[in-house]
């Protein structure tokens, strides 16, 4: 009798997506990476989704890999300077080496809930040609855009050497109606 052959993806099928109605189902996606190397190629797969105009948001615990996954974005945009944790400044612009869309990388992990500090970094003013990156940005930055991609990261378990990391990926919007974000894991 043969072995039926196991695909090596089918363990990544995403839970969440059983059960959802095919529009929704498009609208998100969900992986689980077992390393910061997976989470910085999703991260430059995302990348090949994006275009300028793009607000992302990135969420997850302190350490839960939001920078790890912006430094591989920043790669498959192909931008100057490699996309760090900020220790004093809470926006930097990485221009783009190839004539595309900058990245511009916001910690808002000190800013407070006012919205001024926020309002200080003219976001709006650089969004429509740039690619947006906000961790810590939830209930801060969704003023910026109907059209939005949430990003949501959890550590699988408690302890902080598990690398294991699910991902959840919800595009809000008219702009990721469609936009197949089934991609990045394919
Ligand atoms: N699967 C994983 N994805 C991302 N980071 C991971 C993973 N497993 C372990 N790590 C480690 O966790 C840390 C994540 O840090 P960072 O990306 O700065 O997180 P955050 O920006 O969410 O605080 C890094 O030290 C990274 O090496
Ligand atoms: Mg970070």
């Amino acid at each position: 009798m043969e072995a039926v052959p196991q695909s090596p993806a089918a363990e990544a099928v995403p839970q969440a997506l059983s059960g959802m109605s095919a529009p929704e189902a498009s609208r998100q996606h969900s992986t689980t990476l077992t390393s910061p190397d997976q989470m910085q190629e999703l991260g430059r797969r995302l990348a090949k989704l994006l275009r300028p105009g793009d607000l992302v948001l990135l969420s997850g615990e302190l350490g839960a890999g939001k920078t790890t996954l912006a430094r591989g974005l920043g790669e498959g945009l192909g931008v100057r300077g490699a996309v760090t944790s900020p220790t004093f400044v809470i926006a930097r612009v990485h221009p783009s080496l190839t004539g595309g869309p900058a990245l511009v990388h916001v910690d808002a992990y000190r800013l407070g809930d006012g919205l001024d500090e926020m309002e200080d970094l003219d976001l709006d003013v650089s969004l429509p040609e740039s690619i947006v990156v906000v961790e810590w940005g939830d209930g801060k930055v969704e003023d910026l855009s109907d059209d939005r991609l949430h990003v949501v990261i959890h550590r699988v378990v408690g302890s902080t050497d598990d690398e294991r990391r699910t991902v959840t990926v919800t595009g809000v919007g008219a702009r990721w109606a469609d936009a197949g974000l089934g991609a990045l894991t394919a």
